[in-house]
Order: C-alpha cells, then structure tokens, then sequence
C-alpha cells in the first residue's frame, strides 16, 4: 500500500487529529455492565501509529494501560490459530452475527456453533480451544501479548477480572449452551474464568499497536524488531485480518467499514486496534463507547486518519 500511496506525516495527522478530538473528551459512556469499568474517568483519549519501520507516532494518552476486554479476542485468535491452524473453523464460523456481541439467540439456533471468534460465544470457544492446548492458557495469552509488543508490562487487572466474573451471567449462561450443544471440551466454570481473566488484560495504544503489527506485516513481527519472528503464514494473517474487517467492532462492522474502511477490533474498555495492511498498526483508546459498544471517538479518530492519509483499504 505504501509503493501506491503518497508519503504520509503521520505526527501531523495525528496532532490535526488530537485537535479535532480535545474539545470532544467525555463523549460516549463508559461500559457500566462490568462494575469496575464503570469507575474508569470518561474523558480520555490516546492514539499510536507503528509503522513498519519501527517508527512509533502518538497523541494523548497513548501510553496509559487501558482495558483491553475484547480486543484481546484477536490475540486469542491468532495463538489458537498459531496452534490448530484452519482447524477451528470446525467449531465457529466467520460470518458477522449481526447480533449484540453477547446475544445467545443465534446459538439456540445454530446449534452451539458461534458465528464468529469476535463475539463472546465464539471467544469462549477459542478460550476453551487454548484452554485444550496450553497449562494456564491465559497465562499463554498475556506471554503471547507481551512477546508481539515487546514489554512485560501488559498484565492481568484482577479486580477486573473478578468484577466481571461476579457478573457474568450472560457468559456463563452462552457457555452452558455451547456445552450442551458438545462444543465445549473444558468445563463451563474454568472456561469462564479463563476469559474474564483475559479480557481483563490492560496495555497501552502504543503497545497494542505495536502487538498487531504483525498483522499489518503478513504474518511477520516487523523486521526492525530484535528476534522479530514470523508469528502466522501470510495466508492466516489475510484472514484474521479478513474476519477483523467484517466481524471485529460487533454488529456495527458494516457502519465501521464504511467510516474507516480498515480491518479492525474493538472492546468496550474503549480500545480499538487496526491494520493498514502493508504500512502499520494503529491503536486508539477512549473509554467512551457510542451505541454499538465501539469507542466513540475512538472511531471517529480512526476515520480521520483513514480519510487524512488516504490510508484505507479502500
Ligand atoms: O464478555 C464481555 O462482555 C466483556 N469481557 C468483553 C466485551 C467486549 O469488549 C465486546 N465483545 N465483543
């Protein structure tokens, strides 16, 4: 994409950018199902460009540790796949759902087989596919994190975690149904608590940002990394990006596609991760959520930067 798009400044888009945002801080509301999120101050905001070229670009808040909820579907996708490759397809599909991320209507009908790994009935059968792989697979998924952005410092918030375990009703009743249907191997109650334990891992824009970069990069950690290795073959990394595009900011991934136009993941701790394939990974943060769950000025940073540098894959 770089070969056919002019040079970009990315630093000055990203300071017209925090310009347009400053005067909006406190728009959206804050996730208030899971208590402990409900606490988290509104108006924030923080935004970092990786380039593939090991250049970091950033605005705001973009080294405060967020929550990363369901952004960390992705890295569980892609460890699981780094394990069972093509294989999991088996167990959920790849279609948009369509549906709230945590409705348990289409399960009933679908016999147990979640649409997609972005929503949480498909998360818990990825949580249960790595739960089959790995001793402590939570464990294996913040190693995982901490390996793509290079830092220790992404770690579980275990009040988080034990917040929204106490509350997790919906979670627990998709995984009862996903395990009468067979299609859970682990128990409902370790698989539960494996998740909330995942979602509740917290990094920063830059470091998120730095952890997708593979994906931006055909599968490969960026060669300016030390040690840098290939994480997925460039086909896998197609699609997950793929599936990012269509199924990653909840049943608003069409209205997403058409204001950014980038394969994307978001959480409702605020944080959204995109790809510019070929050229770098972005992540934005702010703990606001419009009426999707997506972080609102979050998504609207991520369309001015696409519409700026006329970086989309569009
Ligand atoms: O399971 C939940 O509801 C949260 N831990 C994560 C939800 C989220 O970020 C959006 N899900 N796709």
């Amino acid at each position: 994409m770089s070969g056919t798009a002019p040079a970009v400044d990315y630093q000055a888009i990203l300071d017209q950018i925090w310009l347009e945002v400053a005067p909006r801080l406190g728009e959206g509301k804050v996730a208030s199902y899971i208590p402990q999120l409900a606490t988290v101050p509104v108006a924030q905001f923080g935004m970092a460009v990786y380039r593939l070229d090991g250049q970091m670009f950033s605005i705001g808040a973009a080294q405060t540790r967020f929550s990363a909820q369901s952004v960390t579907k992705l890295f569980a996708l892609a460890l699981a796949y780094t394990r069972v490759g093509d294989s999991i397809w088996q167990r959920l599909g790849k279609e948009p759902s369509g549906t709230a991320f945590n409705s348990l209507v289409q399960l009933e009908l679908e016999r147990g087989i979640p649409r997609n790994p972005f929503i949480n009935a498909g998360a818990l059968v990825i949580t249960d596919i790595l739960a089959s792989c790995f001793v402590g697979s939570e464990i294996a998924l913040l190693q995982f994190i901490r390996q793509l952005c290079g830092s220790t410092a992404p770690d579980f918030d275990l009040k988080v975690a034990e917040s929204e375990l106490k509350t997790a009703h919906r979670n627990f009743a998709i995984a009862h149904l996903i395990k009468d249907f067979g299609n859970l191997h682990n128990t409902v109650s370790a698989v539960v608590r494996s998740y909330c334990r995942q979602c509740s891992i917290t990094l920063s824009c830059e470091e998120l940002a730095r952890a997708a970069a593979f994906l931006a990069n055909h599968g490969s950690m960026p060669a300016c990394v030390p040690g840098g290795t290939q994480i997925l073959d460039a086909s896998s990394a197609k699609r997950i990006s793929a599936v990012m595009l269509t199924c990653g900011t909840y049943d608003a991934a069409g209205e997403f596609a058409y204001r950014v136009g980038l394969p994307a993941k978001s959480g409702v701790g605020g944080g959204i991760v995109a790809v510019i394939p070929g050229e770098a990974a972005v992540a934005v943060w702010s703990p606001g959520l419009d009426a999707s769950h997506n972080s609102a000025l979050g998504t609207y940073a991520l369309a001015r930067l696409t519409d700026l540098t006329r970086h989309s894959i569009f």
